[in-house]
Parts: C-alpha cells; sequence; structure tokens
C-alpha cells in the first residue's frame, strides 16, 4: 500500500471532491516552498529508462505519460508537479477572463467506478493572471497549456462567432509564448459556447485563421469533442490541412454518461461528464479511427481517458497515442501512479521488442 493510499487519501476523501482538489493543489503550491521537498519528491517519484525517452511534434519528453488539463487550471502548483515525475504538464483550461465556472457542488466521485463525474465549468483565474504566473517559471517538463472559451455562466446571453473567436486569440496571444505546446479545448462537455459551436462545420477553420497571423513558435493541438465517425473525422483534418502549426489531437469526454455497472443512481443521475475508467474503451475506438485516417508524419494522438495501469498506457500507444495523459488516476492512486505506469511500460515495450514508444505507435494496426 502507498503513502498516498493509506495516509493522504483516506484524509482527502473525507472533503467532498471539489475540496480536496483544491486542498491537494494549494497543498502542492505551499509544500514546494518547504526546504527539501522538492528534492525528496524527486527522488521517490521520478523515473528513468531510455526507452521511454519520445518527440512528439517536435518536443522532447522523458516519457509518455503527462498530466491532463483540469487539474491545476491556473498554474499554481507547477513547481510541485515539476518535481512529480511527470512526462509533461498541461494547465488550464485558461480563458480570456477569469470565471467562477458552473454553481458547485460540481464534482462527484465514483470509487467504484473509478471515475469521477464533473461539472466544473472551466473555473480560471484568466489568461493574465495565468500568463503573469507562468512567465517566471522555469521548469525541467514540458508545459502544455489548455485554452478555452471563457464560460460566464448558465446564464449569460449567447455569444456571436466573432466573441468566442475573440476570446481564444485574446488566450493564445497572451499565452504561446509561455508554453511548449497549446491545446485548444474545442469540446468543454458542460460550458456553453464551445462544444456545439465547433460541431458547425468550417468553425474550426476559422479559429485557425485567427491564429496564423500570430506565427506561433509552439505546436497546436486540437481538443475535440470524442467521436469516430469517418466524415466528421475527414472534414476536422481538412479544415486543419493548411494551417501547419496544427500539430495533433486529443479527445475530450462525452457529454453523455458512458454504461456504468455499479455506481449508485443518485450518483449517475447528477449533471455533468464521467471521468476515468468507463470512457476507456470509447476514446481508444476514437484515437484508432483518427489515427487510421489522419497524417502520421504530421499529426500525432494525445490519448486521454481512463488510464490507470501501463497496460492503459501502452493499449492507446497501440491504437496511435503518441502521448498519453492521466488525470482520474491520480485521484485513486495518487502521483506514484505515474512511476508506477513508466515501469510497467518499459517492460511492455522490452517484451514486445520495441526500441523506443515511436515503434509501438500505431502498432495495433499493423
Ligand atoms: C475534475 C476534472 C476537471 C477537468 N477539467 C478539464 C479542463 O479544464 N479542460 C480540459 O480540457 N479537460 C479537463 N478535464 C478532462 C481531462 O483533461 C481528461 O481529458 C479526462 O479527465 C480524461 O482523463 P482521465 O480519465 O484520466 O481522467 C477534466 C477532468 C476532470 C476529472
Amino acid at each position: 500500500m502507498s503513502f498516498y493510499k493509506t495516509l493522504v487519501r483516506p484524509l482527502l476523501f473525507q472533503l467532498n471532491a471539489e475540496t480536496a482538489h483544491h486542498f491537494a493543489v494549494e497543498g502542492c503550491r505551499w509544500a514546494s516552498v518547504v526546504p527539501g521537498i522538492i528534492h525528496v519528491t524527486r527522488l521517490c517519484l521520478e523515473s528513468h529508462d531510455p526507452v521511454l525517452g519520445t518527440e512528439v511534434a517536435g518536443l522532447r519528453f522523458r516519457h509518455p505519460i503527462g498530466l491532463a488539463a483540469g487539474w491545476d487550471k491556473s498554474g499554481r502548483a507547477l513547481r510541485m508537479l515539476d518535481a512529480m515525475g511527470l512526462g509533461a504538464i498541461e494547465i488550464g483550461s485558461v480563458s480570456a477572463r477569469s470565471s467562477q465556472g458552473n454553481p458547485k457542488p460540481r464534482l462527484f466521485r465514483l470509487p467504484e467506478e473509478h471515475a469521477v463525474i464533473v461539472n466544473y465549468g472551466l473555473p480560471n483565474e484568466g489568461a493574465d493572471a495565468v500568463a503573469s504566473r507562468v512567465a517566471s517559471y522555469r521548469g525541467r517538463v514540458p508545459i502544455g497549456i489548455n485554452i478555452v472559451k471563457t464560460n460566464d455562466g448558465p446564464h449569460a446571453p449567447a455569444c456571436d462567432a466573432d466573441e468566442i473567436l475573440s476570446d481564444y486569440e485574446r488566450s493564445a496571444r497572451l499565452l504561446h509564448s509561455h508554453a511548449d505546446y497549446l491545446m485548444l479545448n474545442l469540446s468543454c462537455p458542460n460550458a456553453k459556447g464551445g462544444r456545439s459551436f465547433f460541431a458547425e462545420p468550417g468553425n474550426i477553420e476559422r479559429l485557425l485563421q485567427r491564429l496564423q497571423p500570430m506565427q506561433l513558435q509552439v505546436p497546436v493541438f486540437l481538443k475535440l469533442a470524442p467521436h469516430d465517425e469517418p466524415a466528421q473525422l475527414d472534414s476536422l483534418l481538412m479544415q486543419c490541412d493548411r494551417f501547419e502549426f496544427v500539430r495533433g489531437f486529443c479527445f475530450n469526454l462525452p457529454s453523455t454518461k458512458p454504461k456504468m455497472s455499479v455506481a449508485p443512481e443518485s450518483l449517475v443521475d447528477k449533471p455533468g461528464a464521467v471521468a476515468g475508467r468507463p470512457v476507456a474503451s470509447l476514446i481508444n475506438g476514437c484515437i484508432a479511427e483518427l489515427y487510421r485516417r489522419m497524417d502520421r508524419e504530421r499529426y500525432a494522438i494525445i490519448g486521454a481517458g481512463g488510464v490507470f495501469t501501463a497496460q492503459d498506457a501502452y493499449d492507446k500507444i497501440r491504437l496511435g497515442a503518441s502521448f498519453v495523459q492521466i488525470y482520474t488516476a491520480m485521484i485513486y492512486e495518487g502521483p506514484a501512479i505515474t512511476k508506477r505506469i513508466c515501469l510497467g511500460l518499459a517492460e511492455l515495450l522490452k517484451r514486445d521488442g520495441h526500441s523506443s514508444v515511436t515503434q509501438a505507435v500505431g502498432s495495433a494496426h499493423e
């Protein structure tokens, strides 16, 4: 049993899920100023195996397991996260203006399912605050910044296309020079003004047109609603084609609840999207279909959704993901999960005769 599972998790799980999340982020933020903590954390949680070193969209990663967006929404805990042995850290989603997100309660645990229901609605401190915080940060791990349209709350009037596009443009302008990559979240399942707008043909292209004059020096990834319909994926790829800065994709959570067997109905009926184990197979199907259709020389897939073990990560890599992200596993298993996945993944790669992660990417299609 790990230190996290015996001591930390029981304490955090006494609190409601959002309060526990808040304490975890602030705990990391404040712990990082205690002398020696960063060093000890590194010693305990970092792992090094050359077989895991990889390159995606021109970025070098020590290994292919990173933190997904939504844990450190405003880049408050970067120093500690940097010491936790992650392959990359994606902060956000950050919006042009700060947002309170949706009314509380808005995060629920489903321990029997290894899942959570999330209805945060993108609370964050806004692009100005995040830009000034991350500007002074010099870490060892690549940082992705995930950008989204500001959520003005459930009762805000609908905004027009220009407002939506300007919101993304402003955040990208403020944040791109502080990031190793940008992730455009076009698919938040629980806020107005995003997912449905980008489902309309041509709107992704309009956004990319807005960003083009910035001459972005960092690769841009698009976080999409999960779908595996060939026509929709082909339309997406056509819209991205002429924008060279677009280097890949990630799938967000489905807005409808996946099949779950044991979670109590009272919880399953809560508003929000399910993250964790129950979404893994749906997202794996999307990764496989996109990998079949995309130009693999140019694009890479970042796979997130229900990764708890080395085998889960390996499955996503074999289906076509070049990099894998975790979130819900951090809640249930704690930060040592990254090292455990890395050790297991290195063994799986070697068992199957792969000398690198890149060699294994898409190998299920051969
Ligand atoms: C509590 C919570 C908050 C999240 N917030 C965001 C967010 O702000 N932006 C985003 O792009 N994804 C967000 N996500 C989605 C994750 O980045 C990830 O895509 C998803 O949780 C699947 O990974 P998992 O099954 O390992 O949790 C959030 C997920 C959770 C659980």
